[in-house]
């Protein structure tokens, strides 16, 4: 199965790591093309090789690791799924200049955090995404740690949990065997409807939990 990795910042280039560190072949893309992440490749090896954005959504598994106000853009520009696995591991937050107002709300308790939550009129993030890659089998994951902890799938004497939810079940089983094979613990959380709010940031009850599986 071929992986396809877009973003390559703090998510992305982690999930990388982590996949390059397991032997798992991927392309990974940014918005400035494959020549600026010369870098990074260099750092990962011969397993994970930089394309264009294009070619990474080409792959039988496109995880999206990109910012909450680029997705329905960048998704909703990229050719057909025809049914190939997508895995949305964003969240939707909103980065905050920090001398701007919003640096300075009091009801933000993000602020700290330089984020806000976006207003999703009630909605939850990952049924958004659905309906942007309709033709996709959508699978929520990588979403819910900080993302240096991905670097490290083993922790304190287990193997490090990593949640997913999805409407699909055989998408389910392969996003499932590519966690474990990166050395990941993987918890089925369900639905979308349900794992999908339930793990994702900033307020879902699980999201930011870091469980071990011992
Ligand atoms: N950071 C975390 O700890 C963390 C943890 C869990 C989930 N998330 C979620 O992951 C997502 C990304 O967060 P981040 O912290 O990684 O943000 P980030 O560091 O700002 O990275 C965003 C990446 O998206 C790329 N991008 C923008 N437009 C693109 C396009 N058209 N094609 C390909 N790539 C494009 C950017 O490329 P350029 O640099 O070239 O513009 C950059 O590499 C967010 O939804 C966030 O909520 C983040």
């Amino acid at each position: 199965m071929s992986i396809g990795i877009i973003g390559a910042g703090a998510l992305g280039s982690n999930i990388a790591r982590a996949f390059a560190k397991a032997g798992i072949p991927a392309v990974i893309s940014n918005s400035r093309g494959p020549e600026s992440l010369a870098g990074l490749v260099k750092e990962l090896g011969p397993t994970v090789r930089a394309g264009t954005t294009e070619e990474a959504a080409k792959a039988d598994i496109v995880v999206v690791a990109i910012r909450w106000v680029d997705v329905k853009r960048v998704l909703g520009g990229l050719p057909a799924w025809n049914g190939r696995i997508v895995v949305d591991a964003t969240n939707p937050v909103e980065w905050i200049a920090p001398d701007s107002p919003d640096a300075k709300d009091p009801t933000n308790p993000l602020a700290a955090y330089g984020i806000k939550a976006v207003d999703l009129g009630g909605r939850h993030s990952s049924s958004l995404v659905r309906e942007i890659v309709r033709d996709a089998h959508l699978v929520k994951a990588l979403n819910h740690l900080d993302a240096r902890a991905l670097v490290e799938p083993e922790a304190a004497g287990g193997r490090r949990a990593l949640f997913y939810s999805g409407d699909d079940a055989g998408a389910k089983t392969t996003v499932r065997s590519l966690l474990e094979k990166a050395g990941f613990a993987a918890v089925d959380l369900g639905a979308l409807d349900v794992g999908g709010p339930l793990a994702s940031l900033p307020f879902g009850p699980l999201s930011g939990a870091g469980f071990v599986k011992i």
